[in-house]
């Protein structure tokens, strides 16, 4: 029977080079030399074919908002959220839906093709709910969306978060979200995120919490969160985002939760493009990198994943929904470089990302959605050195987006990243 779609030549992420037969939108064999006829026939040349990008920790209801109605003059978390509390009276469903469709864009051009996006539930119209909600039908062709209900202000602080978070379950938000750090209290931190997961737990939900953004040692929410993950049953139903307290714990006291966190299987997200700006902000010199402890949570199996959590808007003015830069700061701030550190980097905007959202049908293996991108790399570490383009991206085995060869002499020797030398004519 003739394929939907053939890719000769791939290499794919563990150094396998074989063909990839794509029929019906699924993967269905992956070996070398396929014979086989096919619709469209892609050559990959010996570059990397990887599952797509996923963005495990997101705003899109703020994205592309940088400016509006003002900028972050501080640079700090919370004048950031203040700087938001500003402009969520001005939002509209349109301008919402209209940045959030115009990220999406750009997402699924530079391969990024999931993406778990916390939306802020303490306005009581529900406005970037319904309008991200309506955006997750939008896209759903080309790009899996999954919804937190994220009371930004507080799930106590704020005035009608509990009901609103709620509410927002009820419209078909995915995921319940929280702030222990932002609490009034330490005690209603640690309060809040009971009360989170015992929603989840009652809802059979996953719950994904702003864990611990702070420099504060003390900031302990994730030891709770790991605690009830394990009373309710919650396992890798749980995410802690950001965790970056634990950055500038007492090492006797990690050696303690690490293990705990381990044992609850909740996932842990790194967010280093925004943490490494965010954090140390009140440290004279020397200044902390705010960033969790990433090679110790891996080395006692947790499940750790990378998000890019903000593109222009009030906490981070760049970002490009290139989940390579993520990768690449990962491995420049935690710090971590040798070769297996690099390469699990890659593996923390794809596959550990992917784990942490439990999405179904992903990977290249056989059954698997056919939903990939082909990177001008040789493999998953030159990929997070050069950022390296995104030859094309495949979903469902449709080619949905290309982007031309980048002229470069960075390619390692013997692995030309041009070989057509008419390329090197001056732009
Ligand atoms: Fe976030």
């Amino acid at each position: 029977m003739t394929l939907d779609l053939l890719v000769r030549n791939a290499t794919l992420p563990d150094g396998r080079r074989l063909d990839i037969a794509v029929r019906a939108g699924m993967i269905v064999d992956l070996a070398p030399g396929l014979e086989a006829q096919a619709r469209e026939i892609i050559d990959a040349r010996g570059h990397l074919v990887a599952p797509p990008f996923v963005d495990c920790h997101f705003h899109l209801d703020a994205t592309l908002s940088l400016g509006l109605p003002r900028l972050n003059m501080s640079g700090t978390l919370l004048e950031g959220i203040a700087l938001w509390g500003e402009l969520k009276p001005l939002l509209t469903h349109e301008a919402v839906a209209e940045r959030a469709l115009r990220y999406c864009d750009l997402a699924v051009s530079r391969g990024l093709l999931a993406v778990r996006t916390h939306v802020d539930v303490c306005d009581d119209r529900l406005l970037a709910v319904e309008a991200l909600l309506e955006v997750k039908r939008q896209v759903k062709p080309y790009l899996d969306l999954q919804l937190v209900a994220f009371p930004q202000d507080g799930y106590f602080r704020s005035a009608n978060a509990a009901q609103n978070l709620r509410r927002a379950l009820d419209l078909g938000v995915d995921v319940v979200g929280g702030i222990p750090h932002f609490e009034r209290t330490m005690e209603e931190g640690a309060a809040s995120v009971k009360a989170l997961c015992e929603i989840a737990a009652k809802r059979g939900l996953p719950i994904d919490l702003h864990c611990d953004e702070s420099d504060d040692p003390l900031s302990r929410h994730i030891e709770t969160l790991a605690a009830e993950a394990h009373r309710l049953g919650l396992g890798a139903r749980a995410t802690a985002s950001h965790a970056t307290s634990m950055h500038s714990m007492d090492n006797y006291y990690v050696s303690k939760l690490i293990p705990l966190i381990a044992e609850s299987r909740i996932n842990v997200i790194a967010n280093p493009l925004i943490n490494i700006t965010l954090q140390g902000r009140h440290d004279t010199y020397p200044r902390r990198r705010g960033l969790t402890r990433i090679p110790e949570l891996r080395a006692a199996g947790v499940n750790v994943a990378l998000g890019q959590d903000c593109v222009m808007d009030p906490w981070y003015g760049l970002g490009g929904a290139d989940m390579l830069d993520v990768a690449h700061m990962a491995v420049h701030a935690a710090p971590m470089t040798s070769r297996e550190a690099i390469a699990w980097s890659f593996a923390g905007v794809t596959e550990m990302a992917a784990r942490t959202m439990g999405l179904e049908g992903y990977g290249l293996h056989v059954g698997a959605h056919a939903d990939f991108v082909l990177l001008q790399a040789a493999d998953p570490i030159e990929a997070v050195r050069l950022r390296a383009e995104r030859l094309a991206v495949v979903r469902r085995g449709k080619v949905i987006a290309r982007t031309p060869e980048r002229v470069t002499a960075l390619a390692l020797e013997g692995r030309p990243a041009v070989l057509d030398p008419s390329a090197y004519a001056p732009r």
